[in-house]
């Protein structure tokens, strides 16, 4: 759906391209609405109690301000890709999602190729890596970031060993199976899009096979690690946990 007229022919190429019904004003019948507004391509929820729209917002937005926070390269996910002085490494985060994470290890100096399968979840990022790029503060570390639609899997398993990048990130959906969980209203509608990541595991031996030094996975601070599969490292925050799967170490050469 589109908000102003401006908007129309941007909502329709979009809908044709994802092959999604078109709507205008009647939007009854739809649980999730894509958005083109003058602000940015949204994803809203429609009746009682729904949360506000969710939008990638690299400039403004809680992850903006997360990149620019000036935690710096000691912060744990630094520690986790292994960022040193006169050291970046070029990641593939698998598990783009709304490019929280990848913003933040690009506004650190690495490269990181966005791998996202979810179409809608691709296209709510391409247009907040758009507007990122056309704003000054943004765009150094904004074209840091390259994005793919497409299954991590299929393009790790395929990807001859000269293109593998240093690092793979994962960060897959996890279920929330208590209803005490405070999960954000937002992730709860994002999740409605995405589902949750049942082939994680798959995710994670393409991740191994792939990464040139190490894979990192996100965890809740007191889940257990990826299908039990014991780390070599742990770094611990409050609410999560980075769990570190070494490859090779960087002073290995
Ligand atoms: C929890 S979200 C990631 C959030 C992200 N780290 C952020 O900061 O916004 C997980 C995302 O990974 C995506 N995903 C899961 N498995 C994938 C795969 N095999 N290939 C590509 N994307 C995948 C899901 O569609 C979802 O958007």
């Amino acid at each position: 759906m589109w908000e102003a007229e401006a908007q129309r022919a941007h909502a329709e190429a979009l809908a044709r391209r994802l092959k999604l019904p078109v709507t205008g004003l009647a939007v009854d019948g739809y649980e999730l609405l894509l958005v083109a507004a003058p602000s940015g391509l949204e994803l809203r929820q429609t009746g009682e109690g729904a949360p506000g729209p969710v939008r990638v917002d690299f400039v403004r937005g809680r992850t903006g301000h997360r990149g620019r926070s000036g935690e710096g390269r000691g912060q744990p996910l630094a520690r986790a890709v292994g960022l040193r002085k006169g050291r970046s490494p070029q990641v593939f985060d698998a598990t783009a999602g709304l490019g929280g994470d990848a913003f933040v290890l690009a506004s650190l100096g690495c490269r990181v190729l966005l791998l996202e399968r979810s179409p809608v979840a691709a296209a709510l990022l391409a247009d907040g890596i758009e507007r990122g790029l056309r704003e000054p503060g943004t765009r150094p570390i904004v074209s840091l970031m390259e994005l793919r639609c497409v299954d991590a899997i299929v393009f790790m398993r395929g990807l001859p060993v000269a293109a593998c990048p240093d690092v793979v990130y994962l960060d897959p959906m996890f279920p929330h199976r208590t209803k005490r969980a405070l999960v954000k209203k937002e992730m709860r509608m994002f999740r409605k899009l995405v589902g949750d990541d049942p082939d994680n595991l798959d995710l994670l031996a393409a991740a191994r096979n792939c990464a040139s030094f190490r894979v990192v996975v996100k965890r809740p601070a007191r889940s257990g690690p990826l299908g039990g599969v014991l780390p070599n490292i742990e770094i611990k925050s409050p609410k999560t946990r980075y769990d570190v799967y070494v490859n090779r170490g960087y002073g290995s050469g």
